[in-house]
């Protein structure tokens, strides 16, 4: 099994990215061969500040470390510095639909927040990040809810590849996603009915991974619920439920074992501390290996080249094929691989 996922260096992670993508991420290292991918060229779509760039991606970088990956078993690089995505990117795009272009929701969405220009590279994130993954004949793809429909595309383009220049062959492989069951979209504590999202949600409602736990603590105190007392999971009580799955994750059981074990709570008082304890039990760890992991950007510079090279490896042998197999460029034979 290979394991591939990218993830943004923007804004800072929040409880959603931790529990839909990151713990994925931590755990798929004992699962296979990991592959994580900071995307910088995806950040770049969007109106964007290069200083804030390059540091939020260190930032990233180390929050990634101290969550748990560890560059010994797992591939952790900067998507920028491998160049055959790039390359992937545009040899994919003819095997692309402009229509589903069209029809991809993040698109429809952030080109709608944009106030100054909805730049091509919006339009193309897509296929970028089919190629993020084809490129390493990736297995699955872990990643929240929200994702699912680029996932989708990649594996029609993936599929439109092989039918239009496999011969019959598997040239790239058709990925999986593994979107989790329990909190692949965790909503926003303020409002329910909204994703928890950096660009979107709102400053009470959303939980970073670096929240002080005082902050933390306050923060899940005034979620909103709902007038009712009932700890269980309905879709009239999405505040509720969505406490409920957070406190799941975070504790390592079930949504069923939480509602059986809440049972006899007082109300959602005890619910909301239930949570609040077990939040800051997960992430204060993080936030300490982070500071220490952060102020070292020598060693993230590192960890981030030994990254590259080894993914550029093999990315490079699928560009060979790809190359070879669209017509493009010198035959194999007399070209040196790189
Ligand atoms: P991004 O920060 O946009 O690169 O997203 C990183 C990962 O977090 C992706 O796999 C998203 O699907 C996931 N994600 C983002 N928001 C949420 C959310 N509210 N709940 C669960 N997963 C999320
Ligand atoms: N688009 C993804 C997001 O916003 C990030 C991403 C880029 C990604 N390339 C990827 C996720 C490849 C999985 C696989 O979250």
């Amino acid at each position: 099994m290979r394991i591939f996922s990218g993830i943004q260096p923007t804004g800072s992670k929040h409880l959603g990215n931790y529990i839909g993508a990151i713990r994925q991420y931590v755990e798929g290292q004992d699962r296979g061969e990991a592959l994580y991918c900071i995307v910088d060229l995806h950040a770049i779509t969007v109106s964007y500040d290069p200083h804030e760039l390059r540091s939020s991606l260190y930032d990233l970088c180390a929050l990634l470390l101290a969550a748990g990956l560890d560059a010994q078993r797992c591939i952790l690089f900067r998507q920028s510095d491998v160049l055959e995505h790039a390359e992937l990117t545009w040899l994919l795009a003819s095997v692309t639909a402009f229509g589903d272009l069209q029809r991809m929701h993040q698109f429809k969405d952030k080109s709608a927040s944009q106030r100054e220009l909805v730049s091509g590279g919006l339009f193309f994130y897509p296929v970028l990040m089919a190629a993020d993954v084809l490129a390493y004949r990736a297995t699955d793809v872990p990643v929240g809810d929200d994702q699912r429909q680029h996932v989708e595309l990649m594996r029609d383009i993936a599929i439109r590849f092989n039918a239009r220049f496999g011969g019959g062959e598997e040239v790239l492989l058709v990925p999986e996603h593994r979107i989790p069951s329990v909190g692949a979209r965790i909503m926003d504590l303020q409002d329910p009915a909204r994703k928890m999202s950096t660009t979107g949600g709102s400053e009470q409602g959303t939980i970073y991974v670096l929240d002080e736990p005082a902050t933390i603590v306050k923060k899940i105190a005034s979620a909103v619920t709902d007038s009712g007392r009932e700890i269980v999971r309905s879709p009239e009580k999405a505040g509720v439920s969505n406490l409920i799955e957070i406190l799941a994750v975070a504790s390592g059981r079930t949504p069923q074992q939480v509602e059986a074990d809440m049972a006899d709570a007082r109300g959602y008082g005890d619910l909301k501390k239930a949570v609040a304890e077990a939040v800051v039990a997960m992430l204060a760890p993080v936030r300490e290996r982070y500071v220490r992991l952060r102020a070292d950007e020598g060693a993230l510079e590192q960890i981030l080249a030994d990254g590259a090279a080894r993914a550029s490896e093999i990315a490079s042998h699928t560009l060979a094929d790809v190359r070879e197999r669209m017509g493009v460029g010198a035959p194999r034979q007399t070209r040196t691989l790189r």
